[in-house]
């Protein structure tokens, strides 16, 4: 389907809004004509009988006609808007569901201020545009037309004349249209460059004060503005020029109308009224047609926008639900990994792994940074897929189960603790949105959340600042323990985050995370000793293979990686506290 016709497939739901539009338009712009008709017998009933009468008619006339006029261009106006205002929403929509539907590998390599540009400037671009051309082209394209009859019913040959110079406009109209089309789409892209530019600012302005980049940050956007003004410059010009340039070519016509129309009415075949009733529908005919001519512009730009819109809506995940999958119940947690390579890219991050997790086991996986224990753990949910070999639930291979089943046996702890803009008791339901207060009350306590919570000025009803600003780093992760708590889900994936807390806060971190660890069979990416003292499995990963395996004192015998970890972490206890050499 072309573009054009797609954006028109979106409207589809609001046809009786713009039916009542076309209908409205139809009538303002057949108003056009018939006023620039009836000049002519006005003028002649004044002329011939000098009928004064009609000087009193006529002002009531005229307030008539406008009033008319009038609604229909208010008709016209509200509904066309409001249709593509409704399929803007649907296009909004659409797009923000098939954007959160992306596999996360989409999300590696497309910068989010880049796809909060397409969702808000590009739909925005898109609306505006087709809202505007519709109008256009329906109001003016009839006015026009109606125009154009009347001036082909007076006079045929002067109509010839006063449009001869018109298909010389449509040259320099289409390379304008060009420039602007692809101007719009170069400035589309440094917008999506400044708000991305602008998301990384707001969400990194503690880096920002702490580097004390503001300077520096300053320039940057400057700059990139700056080139966006230059685009927009650019495209100003030739939307400029258009107009101008289509009045000089079309005063060719105006000129040649006066002096031929001039002379037929000397010679007498033509006559004074008729003459001015061509000259008023070729005076009213320029306005609709120069907004046309603007119109194609306008058009040329949407569509830009519109192709970057359908280019998003169009992308599909590639990781989904194969024909047969089907869902995974009365889920054990039992994990098995069969000779697992993966690669993000070209290089291969894990090369055949293989572990057996059992029902309520704890397998702690350790070894320096970069080593692939993310990525690894990754894989569990189905964020990627393994480019070889196979991850089994409970015997079933997770590319034959649905993704929904699966992620439901799975809670997840990040590394970074992610909130949202919320109440802390919303903040929890996350896990599990159809909890009771209680419910939730209970699984704070279990994380040792619920004494802060209820210290907070509206306790659970606290809407905490997007990423959870206003609340510690302990804090933070305790509610992001209790979420996990309450999807109570029989997988555990645990990135623990590294980022220093103090000793008080860490140990209720630690009792938060034993008490989550209950009864679940726990992936844990573990930097606290406690963790890995009490794991049934402790997984050495070193660049993306796993270099030893077992329990902390077989791994302590082995003197291998493990051994050197933890006579590391022994003799710089205090520092470091981790297993993962950092
Ligand atoms: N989205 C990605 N795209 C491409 N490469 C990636 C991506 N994420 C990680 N990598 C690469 O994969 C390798 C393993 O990364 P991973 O995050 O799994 O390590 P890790 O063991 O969790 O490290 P850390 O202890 O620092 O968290 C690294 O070399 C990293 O550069
Ligand atoms: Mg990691």
């Amino acid at each position: 389907m072309s573009t054009l016709g797609r954006i028109i497939h979106y409207s589809r739901p609001y046809w009786w809004r713009i039916v009542v539009a076309v209908l409205a338009s139809g009538t303002t712009g057949a108003m056009d004509g018939a006023f620039a008709y009836l000049v002519e017998p006005l003028l002649k009933k004044i002329f011939a009988t000098h009928d004064l009468t009609i000087f009193v008619l006529l002002p009531i006339g005229v307030i008539v006609l406008f009033t008319i006029r009038s609604t229909c261009r208010f008709l016209n106006d509200y509904y066309l808007r409001t249709a593509g205002e409704l399929a803007v929403v649907d296009i909004r929509n659409e797009i923000y569901n098939n954007s959160i539907r992306l596999d996360l590998q989409y999300y590696n390599t497309n910068a989010t201020g880049g796809m909060m540009s397409r969702v808000l400037n590009d739909v925005g671009g898109m609306q505006s545009g087709i809202a505007n051309v519709v109008t256009n082209i329906f109001r003016d394209g009839i006015s026009a037309l109606s125009l154009l009859g009347v001036l082909f019913y007076r006079n045929w040959m002067l109509a010839l004349i006063a449009f001869v110079a018109i298909p010389l406009t449509a040259y320099p109209a289409q390379v304008i249209g060009r420039r602007i089309k692809r101007l719009a789409n170069q400035g589309q892209l440094k917008m999506a460059d400044l708000s991305s530019h602008l998301q990384e600012t707001f969400s990194g302005i503690k880096v920002i004060k702490a580097f004390g980049l503001e300077d520096r940050s300053e320039e940057r956007f400057q700059k990139v503005s700056l080139e966006y003004y230059d685009l927009v410059r650019k495209s100003i010009k030739y939307a400029s020029i258009s107009a101008p340039i289509t009045e000089m070519i079309t005063s060719i016509g105006i000129a040649a109308v006066i002096w031929s129309g001039g002379s037929m009415v000397m010679k007498g075949t033509m006559s004074a009224a008729e003459f001015f009733s061509f000259i008023t529908a070729m005076i009213l005919v320029y306005k609709p047609l120069k907004s046309l001519n603007g119109a194609y512009n306008t058009v040329q730009t949407s569509l830009g926008a519109a192709i970057r819109v359908f280019e998003i809506i169009d992308k599909r995940p590639e990781i989904v639900d194969g024909p047969d999958a089907v869902p995974l119940v009365d889920c054990q947690g039992v994990v098995e990994m069969r000779d697992v390579s993966f690669r993000y890219n070209d290089e291969y991050v894990l090369r055949n792994i293989s572990l057996r997790a059992e029902r309520n086991q704890i397998i702690a996986l350790v070894g320096p940074s970069g080593g692939g224990k993310t990525t690894l753990v990754s894989l569990i949910p189905r964020f990627y897929d393994a480019s070889e070999g196979a991850i089994l639930i409970d015997d079933h291979d997770i590319r034959s189960v649905t993704k929904k089943t699966l992620v439901d046996q799975i809670a997840l702890v990040d590394q970074e603790t992610i909130l949202f803009n919320d109440t802390i008791a919303n903040n929890i339901r996350y896990g599990n949105s159809d909890a009771s207060d209680s419910e939730v009350q209970k699984s704070a306590m279990t994380a040792y959340a619920h004494e802060f919570i209820t210290q907070m000025p509206d306790g659970y009803n606290t809407i905490i600042g997007d990423r959870g600003v206003r609340l510690s780093g302990g804090q933070r992760q305790r509610i992001c323990i209790a979420r996990a708590l309450i999807k109570n889900a029989p997988i555990l994936i645990l990135d623990e985050a590294t980022s220093a807390l103090d000793t008080e806060s860490e140990k209720m971190v630690q009792k938060a995370l034993d008490n989550l660890m209950i009864n679940r069979t726990t992936f844990v990416i573990a930097h606290r000793l406690s963790t890995v003292l009490h794991a049934d499995q402790i997984v050495v990963l070193e660049n993306g293979h796993i270099v030893e395996s077992g329990s902390h004192n077989d791994l302590l015998k082995n003197e291998g990686l493990y051994n050197r970890l933890h006579s590391l972490q022994f003799s710089d206890r205090d520092v470091a506290g981790s297993i993962n050499k950092q």
